[in-house]
């Protein structure tokens, strides 16, 4: 998808969104398969990270992630589109996914400020990291080690659309990791053993380390929504938390 293509709005006409390009790479069969068993096996949480890459995808006038529309998938693109689409006509005075857009850049200028003030190296770990594809955006990770850490299944066909974009040979929809390594970890936050996985998976807890939650939404009772803090409380190293950024 081209900046012209979506959420650039034509000058001579602000008030009409441009018809929504699919990425080519939604129409191949392993693609839509994968697809295909987002919507018929993934809950209402594990979609959602389908429709904060939706808003990164839409809003690429203002951010640059082009995994983002094959992370997102049609489904959550035409949904969003036509909430845009309409918030457009109704001259609306908050168009949908842009509160999305915003977050996202306040978590990316918080990360490259606190990975500066830590020389540019240092762990990052991406809690409920759902369709993130920062790893593959942001030169700032190049000395960095990253982790994801999701459910499983979301991890796995997550892997395979990666698998698909970056191998690519339509030279537009090619990507490459820009961070130092990327890990994905498979853990339910809620439960005790999720900080034992990643440290299995390689993190040292004695490392400078940045911890990124956006829009987790944890689905459990309020009182373990504290665990992963305390877990990251009991690291040895200060560790730097962002969390949801302010709605
Ligand atoms: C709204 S999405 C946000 C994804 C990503 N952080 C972003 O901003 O695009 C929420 C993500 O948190 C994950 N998540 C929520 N609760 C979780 C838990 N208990 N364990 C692991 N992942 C969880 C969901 O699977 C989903 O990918």
């Amino acid at each position: 998808m081209s900046e012209q293509e979506n959420g650039q709005l034509p000058e001579d006409d602000d008030a009409i969104l441009p018809e929504l390009k699919l990425p080519d790479l939604l129409l191949t069969d392993t693609v839509k398969a994968l697809h295909a068993s987002i919507e018929n096996e993934w809950d209402s949480l594990q979609r959602s990270a389908c429709q904060t890459a939706a808003g990164r995808a839409l809003w690429n006038h203002v951010i640059q992630d082009p995994l983002a529309g094959v992370l997102a998938g049609e489904t959550y693109l035409r949904s969003l589109h036509e909430k845009m689409r309409k918030d457009r006509l109704s001259n609306a005075r908050e168009v949908s996914g842009v509160i999305l857009a915003v977050r996202t850049l306040w978590f990316d200028s918080k990360l490259e400020s606190t990975l500066n003030s830590f020389n540019g190296e240092a762990q990052v770990v991406l809690l409920g990291a759902g369709m993130d594809a920062r790893a593959y955006r942001l030169t700032c990770l190049k000395e960095s080690n990253v982790f994801e850490v999701d459910f499983p299944k979301l991890l796995q066909v997550k892997a395979s659309l990666l698998q698909a974009a970056t191998g690519s040979s339509n030279e537009n929809q090619q990507s490459k990791m820009m961070a130092k390594t990327l890990t994905r970890v498979a853990a339910d936050i809620r439960d005790d053993d999720w900080f034992e996985k990643l440290q299995r998976s390689g993190f040292m807890p004695e490392k400078n380390t940045i911890w990124i939650l956006e829009d987790w939404r944890p689905r459990c009772p309020f009182w373990t929504h504290e665990r992963p803090f305390k877990s990251i409380q009991q690291a040895p190293q200060p560790a730097k938390v962002t969390s949801n950024a302010p709605r």
